[in-house]
């Protein structure tokens, strides 16, 4: 089978290792891909963007596909497996009408509400006015979320009522997210710990994934800016049976159910990011895709064949059998270029070590230059390991992140340490 794939991070670098481990795919077209899935044999990259769909569709056509997996935000919530399936092409990925459920905040609130999904308390506002009216009687913290995909930083937590008119003025009058910020939500501040589920649905079943825990700050003890991801851990220790039963009744078959109700089938992976509160786990966002680098932790446990499983969900056919995950625990720690995300300069070679079983190294902000890769962007990559226990794996992921060389290297040092305690303390 010929494979393609549209997206160019460390995500997609761990999605081709996993797709390449089946029999049947030949080749693999990433569009744009990046310089560790380059080096992948039988994979190849070319340089059409996400979010070009009419590249992409004029590559699908004169490319012999045989399946697309689209596992990008933008994309997906621009169409894009809607213009392949126009052509013929099987994908895995929520056609657009069902991607609007990390397109827009202010639909997915909507629909939580109406059909009873447990999430924070909000309130909408498309106009600049009303809302700095209803900030002045807000309790602080809040939070205030662009309507629409901002990268990853659409959502800011607020402590005053100046520090919200500041981030109104930015948002729907400067437009720093462009029409991503037509439309605001205010929501109620909550506090618990945060949990990413990723989960297979084929629009009838929901399969959940291992759970994972991202770290999102630059800086080691959550310190520094939001950054799209310094680390994970796989499984999250806040996750335990009983809260992953509830979750299932009260969001993943809800949230399944709503979508067909509301006829917008969603055949993909839906990323439920979630708070456990005092009051049960809600739901924070969702996304349309595999989280990053929450595939980097979640792919090194999965037993199952990742391209049956796809499969699968585009054929309606999923059942929980298919989905099989391994005992033990995965880390995965970001090799980022010094400065990120601010400002921080690319270029430099990378020397990589060899791998053994169990290691994994995802190239994501790297690309490949005759036979040497170099920088290209604020997170290269990400060293990710197996380990029978939490320890073992994080131990494993920052032996072999501390081997990676190039010149600007930066890494958070505690990645999984909240996760070990949390572990102790059970
Ligand atoms: P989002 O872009 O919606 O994923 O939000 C990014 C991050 O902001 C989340 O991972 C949380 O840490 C935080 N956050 C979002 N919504 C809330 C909320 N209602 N209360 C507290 N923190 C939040
Ligand atoms: N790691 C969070 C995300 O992929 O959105």
């Amino acid at each position: 089978m010929n494979i393609l794939i549209v997206g160019g991070g460390g995500r997609e670098h761990a999605v081709v290792k996993a797709l390449k481990q089946n029999k049947k795919v030949e080749k693999i077209y990433a569009l744009p891909g990046n310089g560790g899935i380059a080096r992948e044999e039988g994979a190849e990259c070319f340089p059409v963007k996400a979010t070009d769909l009419d590249g992409i569709e004029a590559f699908a056509k004169s490319h012999k596909i045989d399946f697309a997996a689209i596992t990008q935000d933008d994309p997906l919530v621009m169409g894009c497996v809607d213009r392949l399936e126009a052509l013929g092409i099987p994908c895995f990925g929520p056609r657009a009408d069902a991607a609007i459920i990390e397109g827009s905040k202010v639909y997915s609130k909507n629909l939580m509400k109406k059909y009873g999904i447990p999430t924070a308390d909000s309130e909408t506002f498309t106009d600049a006015e009303a809302a700095i009216a209803y900030l002045k009687t807000c309790a602080y913290p809040t939070v205030i979320k662009a309507d629409g995909l901002a990268a990853g930083k659409g959502a800011v937590i607020v402590g005053s009522f100046d520090e919200a008119k500041a981030t109104i003025d930015d948002v729907m009058v400067k437009k720093v997210f462009g029409a991503s910020g037509d439309k605001v939500l205010v929501e109620e501040f909550l506090t618990g710990p945060e949990v990413s589920v990723l989960s297979f649905t084929d629009g009838n079943v929901i399969v959940p994934m291992v759970s994972s825990m991202d770290h999102k700050r630059a800086k080691d003890h959550d310190e520094g800016l939001n950054t799209g991801g310094m680390g994970t851990v796989a499984p999250n220790p806040y996750y335990t049976e009983e809260i992953a039963k509830e979750c299932m009744e009260k969001i993943y078959l809800p949230t399944v159910a709503a979508l067909n109700a509301e006829g917008r089938t969603f055949k993909g992976c839906i990323f439920f990011g979630l708070m456990l509160t005092a009051k049960g786990p809600k739901v924070i966002e969702y996304n349309c895709r595999f989280g990053d680098p929450e595939t980097q932790v979640v792919l090194p446990l999965l037993e199952s064949d990742l391209l049956e499983i796809m499969l699968a969900v585009r054929e309606g056919r999923l059942n929980s059998d298919m989905v099989r995950f391994k005992e033990g625990a995965a880390c995965c720690v970001i090799v980022a270029s010094e400065g990120y995300p601010s400002h921080y300069e690319t270029g430099y070679e990378i020397s990589l070590p060899e791998t053994k079983e169990g290691e994994y190294l995802y190239i994501a902000g790297a690309k490949a230059q005759e036979e040497k890769l170099l920088t290209s962007g604020g997170r290269v990559l990400g060293a990710s390991a197996f380990g029978n226990t939490l320890q073992e794996a994080i131990g494993g992921a920052y032996a072999l992140a501390e081997k990676v060389k190039f010149q600007n290297a930066y890494m958070r040092k505690d990645i999984g340490q909240k996760a070990l305690q949390v572990q102790k303390q059970a």
